[in-house]
């Protein structure tokens, strides 16, 4: 068992993919531990949204290990990845338009007890899994929401309901792939509270451009180039780097 990781959390160690001759990640070694609030920056290309692939099974790495609490989850689909306990939201929206915002989250929490579309009529009825939605509702200051059709929502409030969704779940690591993105500056207040409100104890990763919003919810910064890990430190430590300052924050820090 030698070379198994053993702590806890969602571990990378020496992650590599290419497609073809370009390669998308580079030796990507790190580490997601309960109650971390990381985040991945880096231009745009870098290979921030397909590290969150390589994480969630989209896509398998052409090599390195990953481990979550210890356990090789490699041969692992990407249902199976969730079913451990790793969600995430993606960086364009992936909601039922047409739908209520209600019937939206009902569907991860019925996905989360295994019950068949079958159950779906019945599942209207259930009073713990609506108590559930109500409850996510509230969380996400959506409580007004529950009726309306998502397409009726701020784009905001729809990345709200995305987050909803996965929390759902009831992950132990959450991956937020630009929650903020198509979401006007005035919205992203909003963002930034519910990322504050998520439990303590999940391991967050959010990709993330605004970089208010990630000097706002990450203790910890990632900074990706080229598919590989630049430097990684806290936001200050991050903000005084003038390797960063020069490939990334210098457009947004002036
Ligand atoms: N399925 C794919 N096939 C080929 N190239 C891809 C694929 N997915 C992403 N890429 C390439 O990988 C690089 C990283 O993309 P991406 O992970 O989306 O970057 P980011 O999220 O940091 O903007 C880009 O050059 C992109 O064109
Ligand atoms: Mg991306």
């Amino acid at each position: 068992m030698t070379g198994v990781a053993t702590g806890k959390g969602l571990e990378v160690r020496g992650l590599n993919k290419s497609f073809g001759g370009l390669v998308v990640a580079r030796d990507i070694s790190l580490r997601l531990a309960p109650g971390d609030r990381k985040a991945l920056i880096g231009p745009n290309g870098a290979g921030k949204s397909t590290f969150t692939n390589l994480i969630t099974g989209v896509l398998q790495p052409s090599s390195g290990t990953l481990t979550f609490d210890g356990r090789d989850i490699r041969p692992l689909s990407e249902a199976g990845r969730v079913k451990a306990g790793i969600a995430r939201t993606f960086q364009i929206t992936n909601l039922f338009k047409t739908m209520t915002v209600r019937d939206n989250l009902r569907l991860p929490i019925l996905e989360r007890l295994g019950r068949t579309a079958r159950g779906f009529r019945r599942a209207d009825r259930d009073a713990a899994v609506e108590a559930e939605v109500d409850a996510l509702l509230t969380q996400f200051r959506l409580a007004d929401m529950g009726g309306r059709v998502v397409s009726q929502l701020a784009y905001g409030q729809q990345r709200l309901v995305e987050m909803a969704m996965a929390l759902a779940l009831k992950p132990r690591v959450l991956i937020l792939d630009e929650p903020a993105a198509g979401v006007p500056s005035s919205e992203s207040p909003l963002i930034a509270e519910a990322i504050a409100a998520l439990p303590q104890d999940l391991a967050v990763l959010i990709i993330e451009h605004d970089m208010n919003l990630v000097f706002k919810v990450a203790n910890r910064i990632i900074v990706l180039v080229a598919g590989a890990i630049l430097t990684e430190g806290t936001p200050a430590e991050i903000s005084a780097d003038p390797r960063v300052r020069d490939l990334y924050l210098g457009a947004h820090h002036g």
